[in-house]
């Protein structure tokens, strides 16, 4: 990093995402200087990549240094958080920079990293089930300890749920997860006042079903609105956002405005998208702060 002109573009880069409020996890691959870039695929470190987006609204170069050894880092609120220790496979994220993957493959990543056995969590939107199948492997484990309550409004969607369980889950995990027919604007009548790990949106209309059935920013605020109440200190509120259909870019907006405007003190919120896939599906973290 040593021309001048590259050192100022870093430091505009850097003044951009420490005044904006929000962590800005754009392709983090494109935060690093080039050069720096190079050695790290020289060096092949697919093993450390995957703490990046987590950093990226700090000072990107130095907080990729402090990663490696895995210590406190000073987030562009000038507050102190921990790093959770990664516990699972960091396959799932490498391979969604390196090999063009999915965004569920990379949300599903950070799921991992936060969900433990005998938690409680929310799929809101639980569609086909995919994702909630994820949830109940993590959240309730081969001891049957945790719980999910998988929400959606149209019937089609948890019948699908509900088979795609049947099959994936055994018998004793199957009873840990509850299907509920509601909106999810109403998810603390559905977990009364338990501690929630994470509470899961993939926004839009259900693959394979009627696309003008879909989620809207009144009801999504409304959930997100909630769903911040729900989620215990160490938890996560994570969104999956289609912005390529009808409505989904001013959800998408709001869902963005939404957390933008959570407290640095309580929550740290990011968002991601891929730059050149302009209509990409978008990712955001709200991470309650412990
Ligand atoms: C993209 S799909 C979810 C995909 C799902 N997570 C999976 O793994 O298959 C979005 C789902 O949100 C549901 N949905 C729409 N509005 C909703 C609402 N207000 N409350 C709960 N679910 C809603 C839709 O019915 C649809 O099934």
């Amino acid at each position: 990093m040593g021309h001048p002109r590259e050192r100022e573009r870093e430091r505009e880069r850097e003044r951009e995402m420490s005044t904006s409020g929000i962590l800005s996890c754009r392709p983090f691959m494109s935060l690093l200087p080039p050069a720096r870039l190079q050695v790290l695929q020289k060096k092949q470190t697919r093993k450390h990549l995957h703490l990046l987006p987590f950093f990226s609204g700090c000072h990107c170069e130095d907080a990729f240094n402090r990663s490696l050894q895995r210590t406190k880092v000073s987030c562009s609120s000038g507050t102190d958080f921990d790093i959770h220790e990664h516990q699972g496979s960091c396959d799932d994220l490498s391979e969604f920079i390196l090999d063009d993957s999915k965004a569920t493959t990379f949300v599903h990543s950070v799921w991992r990293r936060i969900v433990k056995a005998g938690d409680i969590v929310v799929d809101a939107t639980c569609g086909n089930g995919h994702d909630t199948v994820l949830l109940a492997t993590l959240a309730i484990g081969e001891d049957s300890l945790g719980y999910v309550y998988a929400l959606d409004t149209q019937e089609v969607a948890l019948h699908n749920s509900s088979s795609l369980l049947d099959r994936k889950l055994n018998f004793n995990q199957r009873k840990q997860v509850r299907l509920v027919q509601i909106c999810h604007s109403k998810i603390e009548e559905v977990v009364k006042n338990k501690p929630v790990r994470l509470v899961a949106f993939n926004l839009g209309y259900l693959p394979g079903g009627d696309k003008s059935l879909i989620t809207h920013s009144t009801t999504t605020l409304a959930a997100l609105h909630a769903a911040t109440k729900c989620v215990q200190p160490g938890g996560l509120i994570s969104i999956i956002a289609y912005v390529g259909h009808p409505g989904g870019r001013e959800e998408y907006d709001a869902v963005k405005g939404f957390f933008s405007g959570l407290p640095t003190v309580h929550w740290v919120c990011s968002h991601y998208e891929w730059l050149n896939r302009p209509l990409g599906p978008r990712v955001i973290f709200g991470l309650r702060k412990q």
